[in-house]
């Protein structure tokens, strides 16, 4: 023990280990104080309330399994991964990934690991490998209609994966790595298992603002990672909105210059970033799912598209400040052609979210050439139907198009027509109604009125029990409007998160939204998947995600380090 590890504590030497015990005192150039009692966290002092993880548990958990307590070792040296049937770059990639996910998680650790495990010629059998049996070609892209099931078998026999799309065999591989756990000697070892795993549902998103602060792109790649382990399927990027525009532009560069924060190069995605955003999702089978908001939300496209937004009027002037986008004048709408042609050609998902939320009409009402248009058009002083207006051109143009369209809940309150194929984004409070009335309207919906991972302020809001039991499908209606509800999203928005705490605000968070919207709805037992998503939770964090602890005091295996 190095001397200036020790410590005198009533008059006794003790090396400064010991101090950690003395509970309530500190320590400070020989002054002994005392923490106030209301300091202290009581958890800990009256009760150990640690919560242990499981091991080689999946999360989210399974349709179907059965497992028993036998045992097969991994080694880094044999273990395979092969397919028999068909394969292509996705699935290749995949064994990549998972070779290293499964024997090295973080390269720093693996060092580590291979000085401190000492395979034990026990009775234990070793697993050989897995073998991937898909049984049709792989599709290009994901989408909606992906089918992600699949099946796993591990025993004495060996470990097959059996899918018919390239979607199931990375969720199946997925689960595979999540089965391989470390036991006491150090060893990876998979238990026994036989699962049928197939999603609830079929939309499983997470949103991230890169509007209001500036995301890079290793830290979007590296959500997309944290997606893929939690088996989430489209990222909504909402790219722009009032305060930035970082979407740059080929058709008009002028856009991100002038829309977005300063300096621009250096706040905002080039084509190519965006393009291997989406690569990048493609091999996770994730969907991009880009957000341009309008006509409210535009402040930033203002700054550099001329006559875009509507002029505001005060005291019978325009007064310098500028509104929703002006839905009276066709120059809007060339715009928007071009601009969305664009955006079509970009993003390679069927879908794009056009947003539609918080159109104010205080601007509108304030400006008199809008105020004859409204008579013109016989709308007397019933602004929605202008914003209506403003919708309906805008689906038109997708149609023409031929992209399918989300909106946020906010269309369909004001009773913009939209067409039947709308897919209807709820967000706000009471939502319960409003997916009744949604799917009684016939839309397809998707929820996140729950999963506002941004809340910071209320504890409510950080307990994960009450994202875990919030389900979509918990309103009163038919079997047949429950089936319109197409899934969820848990949201990030981006006013007070950055690089600095987007990945740790977001996990492990969404992933109880994540086993809400993959596994079967009866699975609710917070009790059960606690020391689940502690494991969860650790897998992450070995992985190299900077995952919270949410359950409470406790310990990973590895912990995080920089
Ligand atoms: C795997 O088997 C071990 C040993 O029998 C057991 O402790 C563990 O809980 C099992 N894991 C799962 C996920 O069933
Ligand atoms: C677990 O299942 C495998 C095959 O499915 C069998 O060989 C093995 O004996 C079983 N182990 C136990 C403890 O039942
Ligand atoms: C997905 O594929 C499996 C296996 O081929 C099939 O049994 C299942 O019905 C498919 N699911 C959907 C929703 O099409
Ligand atoms: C604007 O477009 C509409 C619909 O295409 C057309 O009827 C109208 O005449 C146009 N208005 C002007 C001022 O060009
Ligand atoms: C469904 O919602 C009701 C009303 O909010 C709530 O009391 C109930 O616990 C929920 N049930 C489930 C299974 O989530």
């Amino acid at each position: 023990m190095a001397s200036g590890c020790n410590r005198v504590f009533l008059g006794i030497l003790f090396p400064c280990f010991m101090v950690y015990y003395t509970h309530g005192l500190t320590i400070d150039d020989g002054v002994i104080r005392q923490f106030p009692e209301d300091l202290r966290h009581e958890n800990i002092h009256l009760s150990r309330s640690v919560v242990d993880g499981t091991s080689g548990s999946p999360w989210p958990l399974p349709q179907q399994m059965t497992s028993n307590g036998s045992q097969l070792y991994l080694s880094s040296f044999t273990f395979e991964f092969s397919y028999s049937m068909y394969s292509c770059d996705i699935l290749q990639n995949a064994f990549q990934r998972y070779q290293k996910l499964i024997f090295d998680g973080r390269a720093e650790y693996a060092k580590l690991r291979f000085q401190s495990t000492k395979i034990k010629e026990s009775g234990t059998l070793q697993l050989g490998g897995l073998v991937v049996k898909l049984d049709q070609p792989c599709e290009d892209l994901p989408g909606l209609e992906s089918n992600e099931s699949y099946s796993l078998d591990v025993n004495n026999n060996g470990a097959v994966l059996s899918t018919s799309s390239i979607w199931g065999a990375l969720r199946g591989l997925e689960t595979f790595s999540q089965l391989v756990y470390e036991n006491e000697d150090g060893q990876q070892v998979i238990n026994m298992t036989s699962i049928t795993d197939w999603p609830r549902f079929q939309y499983r998103g997470i949103l991230i603002d890169t509007g209001r602060h500036f995301i890079t792109v290793p830290l979007l790649l590296q959500n997309l990672d944290a997606m893929a382990y939690n088996k989430f399927n489209v990222f909504h990027w909402h790219i722009v909105d009032d305060q930035s525009f970082p979407y740059q532009s080929r058709v008009f560069p002028d856009m991100h210059t002038k829309g977005a924060f300063k300096p621009a190069y250096r706040h905002s995605y080039t084509q190519e970033d965006i393009a291997l955003i989406i690569e990048y999702g493609r091999q996770r089978g994730i969907r991009v799912v880009a957000e341009f908001d309008s006509p409210g939300h535009s402040q930033s496209w203002g700054l550099s598209q001329k006559d875009l937004l509507t002029p505001c009027y005060s005291g019978g002037k325009p007064d310098g400040t500028f509104g929703p986008m002006n839905p009276m004048l066709n120059s809007t709408y060339d715009f928007l052609k071009k601009f969305f042609a664009e955006i079509v050609s970009v993003f390679p998902d069927h879908y794009i979210h056009l947003g539609g939320d918080e159109v104010s009409f205080n601007c509108w009402k304030s400006n008199p050439d809008i105020t004859t248009f409204m008579q013109q058009m016989g709308f007397g002083d019933d602004y929605s139907k202008l914003e209506s207006y403003y919708i309906e051109r805008l689906l038109e143009i997708m149609q023409t198009l031929k992209a399918g369209y989300i909106v946020w809940q906010d269309v369909f309150d004001n009773k913009v027509q939209v067409e039947p194929d709308t897919l209807i984004h709820v967000w706000k409070g009471g939502y319960q109604d409003e997916l009744g009335s949604v799917t009684k309207a016939g839309h397809q919906t998707i929820l996140s009125s729950p999963w506002y991972l941004n809340y910071v302020k209320d504890p409510y809001d950080r307990d994960w029990k009450n994202y875990y039991k919030a389900d979509p499908q918990n309103f009163s209606g038919t079997q047949q409007q429950k089936d319109l509800v197409l899934g969820g999203e848990a949201c990030m928005w981006g006013e007070y998160a950055d690089g600095t705490n987007v990945i740790q605000r977001l996990w492990p968070l969404a992933g109880t939204v994540g086993e809400r919207l993959w596994s079967a709805a009866d699975v609710t037992d917070v009790k059960t998947a606690g020391p689940r998503l502690v494991e969860q939770r650790c897998r992450m964090v070995r992985r190299g995600i900077q995952a919270e602890p949410v359950v409470g005091p406790g310990y990973c295996l590895y912990e995080y380090s920089p």
